[in-house]
């Protein structure tokens, strides 16, 4: 630094903590998402709702910040924007005290797909898993669209990240000034002979009340939306015969996991049942195969009942042959399902902690050990 040359502090703390903890709160969003076991869905979920309290709290700080955080001091005119790769193409961009118009777009592209991942995860969740807030508002198939939608997203958002990065260091070089030294530390040098203006302060007494604010208006909105009964799952009474009768040999399968027709088949061959003779009387089989019959897949839209209804020709009341579960199952070791604490595939309990209600969550799985 010249004596010519002054030092100005440019991002404040709060935008300065902001952009940090949003690396770090995307980082385990992505990696979570992409490459950890399914029982880490609870952490993904929960680096999406930290993932939007930061927008909305960048968004906030956006409006009163001080004078380089403010989304205002980084709006530029087309015009800007192109002389600004211009500039770049060129290799020599002017220098900019706070955010450059490339950077600025690169700002609100990331914003907007950040809130659009946020919002297509919360889908996912609600109708796929039927959890979290919209669990009532959204059915299985609305869901099951996010969830592809979802996935476009965060690929784009790694493209933007990636961009983003090739940015700041090619920005970097062409002004040789630190950008990321100053995204820690704040301060930009500020060249000789460019004025630098007299920064507007923060408010943070108003960024806060406005943050309470919107905070009790979303959560009452999201909240609202959460009382809604999850969408697709019915109450079910419960069947003493079906309980005792065919939980003798293995766990008592949720009846959503089969459509009626197999659960009929099945009922229809008990004599030989997967080399058993699980035959009862005509009774208890009658009331037993009405029971499956109105609570079989049909009658719900959960995860399960979607996914099991496509059956296995071969095995047509097999849970375990389902295509579905074939797939999902298909990394599992044959080693790990002759665990004594497993007890082979048809003993779903025995890792999934909520199978007797016919939930299947990310978050309930435990493989035991041995
Ligand atoms: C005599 C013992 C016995 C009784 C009673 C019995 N089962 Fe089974 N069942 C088995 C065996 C053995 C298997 C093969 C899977 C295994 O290894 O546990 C099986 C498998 C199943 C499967 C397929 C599980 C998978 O792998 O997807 C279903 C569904 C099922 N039984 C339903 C029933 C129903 C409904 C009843 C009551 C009407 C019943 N079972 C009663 C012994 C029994
Ligand atoms: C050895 C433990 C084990 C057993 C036994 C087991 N599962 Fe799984 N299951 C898993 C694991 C692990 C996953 C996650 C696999 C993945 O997608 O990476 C899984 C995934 C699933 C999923 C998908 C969940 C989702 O949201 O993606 C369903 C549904 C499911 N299992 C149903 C069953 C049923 C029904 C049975 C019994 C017939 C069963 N499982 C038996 C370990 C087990």
């Amino acid at each position: 630094m010249t004596n010519l040359e002054k030092k100005l502090r440019v991002w404040d703390l709060p935008t300065r903590i902001f952009h940090w903890s949003l690396v770090a709160m995307v980082g385990i969003g992505l990696t979570t998402g992409f490459i950890s076991p399914e029982w880490w869905m609870g952490i993904h979920i929960w680096a999406g709702y930290g993932t939007v309290l930061l927008v909305v709290f960048r968004l906030v700080w956006g409006i009163f910040g001080s004078e380089f955080s403010r989304i205002e001091t980084f709006v530029f005119t087309p015009h800007e924007i192109i002389a600004h790769i211009r500039e770049l193409i060129f290799l020599r961009p002017r220098h900019y005290i706070g955010h450059n118009p490339a950077g600025a777009m690169m700002i609100f592209a990331l914003l907007f797909f950040l809130i659009a991942i946020t919002v297509s995860g919360l889908l996912v969740l609600g109708g796929e898993e039927n959890q979290g807030p919209l669990a009532g508002a959204a059915n299985y198939r609305i869901g099951d669209m996010a969830s592809e939608i979802h996935l476009v997203l965060a690929f784009i958002l790694l493209t933007l990240i990636g961009l983003h990065i090739i940015g700041v260091f090619i920005e970097t070089r062409l002004t040789s000034e630190n950008l990321v030294k100053s995204m820690i530390d704040g301060y930009k040098i500020i060249p000789q002979g460019q004025s630098s203006p007299q920064p507007r302060p923060s408010r943070p007494m108003a960024a806060a009340t406005f943050l309470l604010a919107f905070t009790i208006l979303a959560g009452s909105v999201l909240w609202a939306f959460s009382t809604m009964p999850p969408s697709g799952i019915i109450q079910m009474s419960k069947n003493s015969d079906y309980t005792t009768e065919c939980g003798d040999c293995h766990e008592v399968y949720h009846p959503s996991l089969l459509p009626k027709a197999s659960w009929a088949k099945l009922m229809a061959g008990l004599e030989d049942h997967f080399g058993e003779d699980a035959s009862i009387d005509q009774d208890l089989s009658v009331n037993i195969a009405s029971y499956l019959e109105i609570y079989a897949a049909e009658a719900w839209d959960t995860e399960a009942s979607n996914r099991f209804s496509r059956v296995s020709l071969k095995a047509p009341y097999q849970i375990s042959a389902t295509p579905y579960w074939q797939r999902k199952h298909n990394d599992i070791g044959d080693d790990v399902f002759r665990r004594a604490g497993v007890g082979g595939e048809a003993h779903c309990s025995s890792c999934h902690r909520d199978a007797s209600i016919g939930h299947f969550d990310d978050q309930k799985i435990k493989i035991p050990v041995n």
